[in-house]
């Protein structure tokens, strides 16, 4: 049995600590009692980007970057994106088990009662801007919500969380179709209950005169596991704001209009918007290897690459890879996915991104598939919160439910001025900083 400690000397003071290793971490508390005096505050451990931080235990998804591998609550995503819909793989986030026939039906049931919205929420909607991003629109119309369902703030019952839980993840398309219609000038079209999640969104977003809207199989499958996919991973930026926005106990919607909010980033899920830009400014597959150098060179950065923890080949982006060519069989080849396919054999090529270990991510294949789809890039990252918002719930429950988890509060390392005392307007000279000296356009 290995000796499950970690020993320290202080070269300060010249004193040994013993501290406790828990499943290959050590607790940062504990290096609170290395001191070089009675008045010392401790030891901090300094951690920006929390690089090499393990905020909480998780038993949601699992992750090995290194090897590629994702799996949810133990099931590889491989077999989910292959054997399961969105609202069977929602329901095992969110309860940790697949359900059965009858419970996926009760919880299929439960989520498509909860498709309609508010009217006075669509009159909310008008008020925005035709040109209003998506995710803009996404985020205020959910942080919204919490007016509307002023019993959500309390969240230390299991019964009212379930009810916004729910109430969200049916809701999620809804909001995405009408903010995505409002874009267009077209009327809204309801929920129509007779068809399955992805269907039913389909229907809210292209229906027109038709008495009844049929979604093409291969398509709905697609997004349905692009969903599925999209579901979770385990501490991300829009995760962890969802845990620590939920930490001070507010409500539902609030959060997880943060989350959103945090998802809505070009770094993390807006990359998928971004890429379609990118392939648009390269135009073509001989301006890939100019591109390249451009970003080698250190003029941006090649979106849809790179991830804090995949250092080897996204598993997500080997099955989306699989999936497009299943939607190019039925909407023909978007003629983008040649100049993406060659920037991919350059990029994993190239020595610059071999060192550091840049692959493509989930992001660098999903907007194509989107865009032949018939989407516009602006709502590629709403259709990204669609489903993460299942993830985000599930992290949200684990967080309250964990006795030792507390107010996220990071310390900080000051590093501004000593102590100075205020002097008379008229006696201060101009001070120049990075926010003066910025030109307003
Ligand atoms: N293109 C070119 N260089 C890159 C890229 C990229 N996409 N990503 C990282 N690098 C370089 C980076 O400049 C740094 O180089 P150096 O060591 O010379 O300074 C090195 O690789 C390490 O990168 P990092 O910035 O320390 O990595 P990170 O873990 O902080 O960032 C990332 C991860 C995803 C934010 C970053 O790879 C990135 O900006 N990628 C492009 C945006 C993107 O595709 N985001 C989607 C992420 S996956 C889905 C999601 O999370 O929503």
């Amino acid at each position: 049995m290995p000796n499950e400690t970690l020993t320290i000397t202080d070269n300060r003071t010249g004193k040994t600590y013993t501290l406790p290793i828990y499943k290959d971490a050590i607790r940062a508390i504990d290096l609170r009692q290395i001191k070089t005096g009675p008045e010392d505050f401790g030891l901090l451990s300094y951690d920006p980007a929390f690089l090499n931080t393990a905020s909480c235990q998780s038993s949601i998804t699992y992750l090995d970057g290194d090897r590629g591998i994702l799996r949810y609550r133990g099931y590889p995503i491989e077999q989910l994106a292959e054997k399961c819909s969105f609202l069977e793989v929602a329901y095992l986030l969110l309860n940790g088990e697949l359900p059965c026939e009858e419970q996926l039906d009760m919880w299929i049931t439960d989520v498509t009662r909860h498709s309609m919205i508010h009217e006075n929420l669509k009159k909310f909607m008008e008020g925005f801007h035709y040109d209003g991003h998506p995710m803009g629109m996404l985020m205020s119309t959910v942080a919204a919500l919490s007016t509307f369902y002023p019993e959500a703030r309390n969240i230390h019952d299991p019964g009212v969380r379930k009810l916004q839980i729910i109430r969200l993840i049916g809701k999620m398309p809804t909001l995405t179709a009408y903010s995505y219609r409002h874009s267009l000038g077209l009327p809204y079209v309801y929920p129509d209950n007779d068809l399955s999640y992805t269907k039913n969104f389909m229907n809210m977003l292209w229906r027109r005169t038709e008495p009844k809207f049929s979604a093409n199989p291969v398509l709905a499958r697609a997004l349905e596991v692009l969903f599925i996919l999209h579901a979770d991973h385990e501490q991300n930026c829009s995760a962890s704001t969802m845990r620590a926005v939920g930490s001070s106990f507010a409500d539902p919607y609030a959060t997880t209009a943060a989350a959103i909010a945090a998802l809505s980033g070009p770094l993390h899920g807006g990359a998928n918007e971004e890429v379609l830009r990118m392939l648009d400014e390269i135009g073509s597959k001989d301006k890939v290897p100019a591109y390249i150098e451009q970003i080698k060179a250190g003029h941006g950065k090649l979106m849809g690459f790179g991830h804090r923890v995949y250092k080897n080949y996204d598993p997500r982006a080997r099955i989306i890879k699989r999936v497009a060519e299943e939607v190019f069989e039925v909407t023909g080849r978007n003629p983008k996915l040649d100049i993406a396919l060659e920037l991919e054999r350059i990029a994993l090529e190239d020595d610059f991104f071999i060192k550091r270990r840049l692959y493509p991510n989930v992001d660098f294949y999903s907007g194509i598939i989107y865009q032949a789809m018939g989407f516009t890039p602006d709502v590629f990252t709403v259709l990204f919160a669609i489903p993460r918002a299942v993830g985000w719930f599930a992290q949200w429950q684990e967080m309250l439910q964990d006795s030792e988890q507390k107010i996220a509060r990071p310390r900080q390392i000051y590093t501004g001025e000593a102590v100075r005392q205020v002097v008379r307007i008229e006696e201060r000279h101009p001070q120049t900083s990075a926010l003066a000296a910025a030109t307003v356009a």
